[in-house]
C-alpha cells in the first residue's frame, strides 16, 4: 500500500470522484447526485490518494450505532493494490472508536470481486434482494458484519492490512 493516503473526500474532489464512478459502475450516479450524497446528513465520504491523485472513495451512512456501506471504488488502473482496502479499513475503524457497532452494505449478487473484499473484513451474507439494482435487475446480497468496535475485530483488522 505504498503512498497511499487515506483523507476526506470535499467538494474540489468530486470531478475526480465521478471520472471513476462512471468508469466503475454500469449505473453510474450524477455529479449531483454524488454531491447531494456528500453533503446529506450523517455521511463520512473519504477518498484515497497516491501521488497527489485520487485513486479510491468510499461513503459511509451513519445511523445510531450502525454503518452502511453507500459506495465504494477504486480507478480501474489501480484495482488490486489494495485501495478498498486502505479504505475500508480506515473508515471501520475510525467509526468503531465513535460508536459503530455493525456495518452493513448490498453489493451485486454477480460481484464476485467486491464480495472477496467483504468477506475478508469478515462481512457475511445474510440475505437477497431480489431486483435490487433497477438498471440491471441484478439482485442484491445483504451482508453485515458485527461487533467492529471489539479488541477482537480491531485485530482482524491488523492482519488485513499487515497481509
Ligand atoms: C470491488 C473494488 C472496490 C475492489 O477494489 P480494489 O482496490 O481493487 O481492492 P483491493 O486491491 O483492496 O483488493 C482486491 C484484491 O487485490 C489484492 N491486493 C490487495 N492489496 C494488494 C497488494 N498490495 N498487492 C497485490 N494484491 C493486493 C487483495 O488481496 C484482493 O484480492 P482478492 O480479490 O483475491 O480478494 C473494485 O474492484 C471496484 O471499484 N469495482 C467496481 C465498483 C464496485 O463493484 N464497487 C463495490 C460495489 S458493492
Amino acid at each position: 500500500m505504498d503512498g497511499l493516503a487515506i483523507a476526506g473526500l470535499a467538494r474540489p474532489d468530486l470531478d475526480a470522484i465521478h471520472e471513476i464512478e462512471v468508469a466503475q459502475f454500469d449505473d453510474p450516479w450524477s455529479l449531483r447526485v454524488l454531491r447531494d450524497e456528500l453533503e446529506a446528513p450523517n455521511r463520512r465520504y473519504t477518498k484515497a490518494t497516491r501521488d497527489g491523485g485520487i485513486v479510491g472513495y468510499l461513503g459511509l451512512m451513519l445511523v445510531d450505532a450502525e454503518a452502511h456501506v453507500n459506495t465504494i471504488a477504486t480507478a480501474p488502473a489501480e484495482e488490486g493494490t489494495g485501495v478498498a482496502t486502505a479504505l475500508l479499513a480506515e473508515a471501520i475503524r475510525a467509526v468503531a472508536a465513535t460508536g459503530t457497532r455493525d456495518v452493513t452494505l448490498e453489493v451485486a449478487s454477480r460481484n464476485l470481486r467486491a464480495q472477496r473484499l467483504y468477506l475478508r473484513f469478515g462481512f457475511a451474507p445474510v440475505g437477497m434482494r431480489r431486483g435490487y439494482y433497477p438498471h440491471s435487475g441484478d439482485d442484491a446480497v445483504v451482508m453485515w458484519v458485527r461487533d467492529v468496535h471489539t479488541p477482537s475485530y480491531a485485530a482482524t483488522l491488523a492482519s488485513i492490512e499487515a497481509a
